[in-house]
């Protein structure tokens, strides 16, 4: 199946000026395209991940492209990482405004051949992991946030976003793990977005359905009849036709960064072309 091809973006290339992100997960994949978006609308970025071949590769290719990046090498599920990671982002950078939660772990099992360790280890990484990068950026977001909120507050402050899914909307075939792990990270996002609109942070989701081209699509597809899986899987359960692209995610968290999302916060914004409403093959 053909990508369709990006159109350039509808944000001013400056919108994210004198902002710094810092995006998890952000080597490969929907990460490393949110870290590019957020990069050529002018923020500078950081990238951590476990692989640090991979953040290497990632940093050389954003700078080809104009933008400012750097990495730091670290595992989400350990709190020291975490603290290490955001301090290389400010030690780096000076600030930090934007913190992008899209690391995360996942695999197909059925409930009753998935162990508790496999259980346990995506919600380390998705959930645990998410919940210990905003507390290790808590510092350094609250002073970005400073202003943001209160009767004269103005500018949209700091942010997470706080990458999810669709699939504890109902529930999905395989996926008890992820989902509850998902679940739980929206949960915290709307805790966030109520506890820490305080100090100016607004805390939001992304909730991307089917992604052509990402590791998530290859699990759910797996093997050589991949393609045709997902072509089947498009035209019966994507109301409006087609996957979406990493740029449709990243365009979404370029908006949510912008001066256009101030008030917005403690909401999961899903991003699926109407997959998770569409419950009769069309
Ligand atoms: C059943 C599995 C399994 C599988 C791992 N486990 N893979 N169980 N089916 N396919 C179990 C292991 O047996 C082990 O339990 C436990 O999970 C931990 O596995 P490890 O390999 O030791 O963990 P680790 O090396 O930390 O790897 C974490 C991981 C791995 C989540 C298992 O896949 C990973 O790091 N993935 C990162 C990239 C990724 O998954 N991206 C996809 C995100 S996209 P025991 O009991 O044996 O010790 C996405 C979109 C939807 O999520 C995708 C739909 C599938």
């Amino acid at each position: 199946m053909a990508s369709r091809e990006a159109p350039p973006s509808p944000f001013k290339p400056d919108v994210l000026s004198g902002r710094v992100a810092l995006v998890t997960g952000g080597g490969s994949g929907i990460g490393l395209e949110i870290v590019r978006q957020l990069g050529l609308h002018g923020a500078h970025v950081v990238i951590s991940g476990r692989r640090e071949a991979v953040l290497a590769e990632a940093v050389a290719a954003l700078g080809a492209e104009g933008i400012t990046a750097h990495y730091v090498q670290g595992d989400v599920r350990r709190y020291e990482d975490c603290e290490r990671t955001v301090e290389g982002a400010v030690a780096r950078f000076g600030r930090l405004d934007i913190l992008v939660n899209c690391a995360a772990g996942n695999f197909l099992s059925p409930a009753e051949q998935l162990s508790s360790n496999g259980f346990r280890t995506v919600l380390e990484i998705d959930t645990l992991g998410t919940f210990n990068m905003c507390r290790a950026a808590f510092a350094p977001l609250k002073a970005a946030g400073a202003g943001a909120a209160g009767p004269a507050g103005t500018g949209p402050g700091a942010l997470i976003i706080n990458i999810s899914m669709t699939l504890h909307y109902g529930a999905t075939w395989w996926q008890a793990h992820a989902s509850a792990a998902k679940a739980a990270v929206d949960s915290l996002t709307r805790s966030l977005g109520l506890e820490w609109g305080l100090y100016g942070i607004r805390t939001a989701g992304v909730a991307p359905g089917p992604i052509e081209g990402t590791a998530g699509m290859t699990k759910l597809a797996p093997g050589s009849d991949a393609a045709a899986a997902v072509t089947e899987m498009v035209n019966t359960s994507i109301p409006l036709g087609h996957m979406g692209r990493r740029w449709d995610i990243a365009q979404a968290c370029v908006f949510l960064a912008s001066p256009a999302a101030a008030f917005v916060t403690g909401h999961t914004l899903v991003v699926d072309g109407a997959e998770w409403l569409c419950k009769q093959p069309l």
